[in-house]
């Protein structure tokens, strides 16, 4: 069957937009990808026609929008081959499912002297709130080491292991390298030698990969909705049932209690309102769930496939620009990321170029810091494809570079 790009480019409108009288090419998908007329109207529409508070009503708009919702977490659900629909737990993103873990299940199961191993290859989300929990707490971070092809050092995994490893938090794609994580296998791994529990960063996968949580058997998935084409502010926590009703509330107020009286403890909800207090964004989540039916409408092995050549294909083309250093090697399971230096340009220099030529890309230290060190740089830039991104905007991104090697002088 024959990749229908050029429908699916006329779904998104903004694609239709000039950048400094240039045709937008957007690469820059792996921080936030485009909206489909589909999630946009679908938003819009529920705002125009379906709008009310939800879990708080008896009239007949808000029992319709609360059932709205719930059919979206049982879409999610399904969409992840979670057991249970309590199991999904509607938060503002990736970053808030971590720290919700973080705070909820890590400040009342960890003790002095646990492990947490993470690994260099996480984004700051996935670092920073297991910093602050083991300096609160007195915990152990460990990190499994990055080699110079951009892959894990699983070898060393084993050692790093021990009775004390409480927690294996792990991304399941790199959003700078792109590098695939083997995370199947590493969960085997962690969970025969030990009694920790794993929490898989799918921020990066779960827009290029069929994702089954029962089948990984991780403990927690969190990913944003913004990255797999819905709205921003709409993410979710994935974790298993009994680990959700053992854990305390984090954030606290209305809609997540069972009962509140002035002179006796406060009750909570069941999961998962119990972890989801005040009025959640419920545009959001109904325009995730549309998100999801857009992508199943075009079909995720379909936008796999599509996405695994076009970056073959750019990984190719760019590798013969002069100058240029990508950083990941090609070797490797990867998602459509590509990072990149040209010469000891600063990366912003690169991509204010690009940009004056309508190229979107992502430049910085794309909230990775531990990568750059790494790779002893302070910036890159990536180029990060997604469904509709197509043949004729990487070759323009390659002349656009090429153009720039000769416009600016190497240092
Ligand atoms: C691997 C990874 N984890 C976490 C995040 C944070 O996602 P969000 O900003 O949607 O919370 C990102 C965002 O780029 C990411 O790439």
């Amino acid at each position: 069957m024959i990749y229908p790009i050029s429908k699916i480019r006329l779904d998104f409108p903004i694609l239709n937009k000039k950048i400094n009288n240039n045709k937008l090419i957007y690469f820059d998908n792996a921080a936030s990808s485009l909206k489909p007329n589909y999630v946009i109207e679908r938003e819009m529409n529920y705002y125009k026609y379906e709008y009310a508070a939800v879990h708080r009503g008896i009239h007949t708009l808000s029992r319709e929008a609360t059932n709205k919702v719930e059919q979206v977490r049982c879409k999610i659900a399904n969409f992840i081959n979670a057991k249970q629909t309590e199991e999904i737990i509607f938060t503002k993103g990736t970053t808030e499912s971590i720290n919700l873990v973080a705070y909820s299940w890590g400040r009342k199961f960890l003790h002095p002297g646990d492990n947490i191993i993470i690994t260099e290859m996480e984004h700051h989300a996935n670092i920073v709130p297991w910093q602050i929990l083991a300096k609160e707490k007195k915990l152990f971070i460990k990190y499994v080491p990055l080699l110079p092809n951009g892959t894990l050092d699983l070898s060393q995994l084993t050692s790093l292991i021990n009775n004390n490893t409480r927690l294996f938090a792990i991304t399941a794609a790199s959003n700078v390298l792109g590098i695939i994580n083997p995370i199947k296998d590493i969960i085997n791994q962690v969970k025969n030698i030990s009694n920790s529990l794993v929490l898989v960063d799918g921020a990066q996968c779960v827009m290029h990969q069929k994702i089954d949580v029962q089948l990984l058997n991780c403990d927690f998935y969190v990913f944003s909705g913004h990255k797999m084409y819905g709205p921003t502010g709409i993410g979710i926590l994935y974790g298993k049932k009994y680990l959700l009703d053992s854990m305390s509330p984090w954030e606290t107020g209305g809609a997540m209690i069972k009962n509140v009286s002035l002179t006796k403890e406060t009750t909570f909800n069941q999961v998962p309102w119990k972890f989801e207090a005040g009025s959640p964004n419920t545009a959001g989540i109904i325009g995730l769930g549309a998100a999801i039916d857009y992508i199943k409408s075009i079909g995720l092995q379909q936008i796999i496939l599509h996405e695994k050549l076009l970056t073959k294909y750019a990984f190719d083309v760019l590798n013969n620009i002069p100058n240029i250093k990508i950083y990941g090697s090609i070797k490797y399971n990867r998602i459509s990321v590509i990072s990149f230096n040209l010469g000891t340009h600063h990366a912003y220099d690169i991509g204010s170029l690009l940009d004056i030529y309508g190229i979107a890309v992502r430049t910085g230290h794309q909230c990775a810091l531990p990568i750059m060190n790494y790779f002893k740089v302070s910036s890159m830039c990536r180029i990060s494809l997604a469904m509709y991104n197509d043949y004729f905007e990487i070759d323009k991104l390659v002349d656009i570079l090429t153009k720039i090697n000769k416009i600016l002088p190497l240092k």
